[in-house]
């Protein structure tokens, strides 16, 4: 008999690095990478906050399906979101995903605010 209240795992791959970071589908993607990654490791997603502020570990999603919580405007526009650019430590997995680090320094942000508004 199945167990229904068995939780899924998916598999988090990270384009450009060695990283499948195994992700139960109640665990933020972030914490999943942070796990697979232990120190002295580099993190192959930047780490701040952990709760959806500081845009550090933004990421974009390549494949899979996801579901997320709410994030900071400032980090992640609404178009944006609907390219796939996501926050990771706002993110579950429905699927197994790939994805690829994307964070913005502060300038690159602000240029590329620039650059939507002309
Ligand atoms: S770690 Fe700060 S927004 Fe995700």
């Amino acid at each position: 008999m199945a167990d229904v209240d068995a939780i899924n795992v998916f598999n988090i791959t990270v384009r450009g690095s060695d990283v499948v970071a195994p992700c139960p589908e109640t665990e933020r993607v972030l914490i999943a990478l942070e796990q697979a990654a232990p120190f002295p490791k580099p993190k192959p997603v930047n780490v701040g906050c952990r709760k959806g502020g500081c845009g550090a570990c933004r990421i974009r999603v390549l494949s899979g399906d996801y579901t997320t919580i709410k994030m900071s405007r400032a980090h992640v526009t609404e178009a944006e979101e609907a390219d796939g650019y996501v926050l990771a430590c706002r993110v579950f997995p429905a699927s197994d995903m790939e994805i690829e680090p994307a964070f913005l320094t502060p300038h690159e942000r602000m240029e590329m605010r620039k650059a939507e508004r002309d």
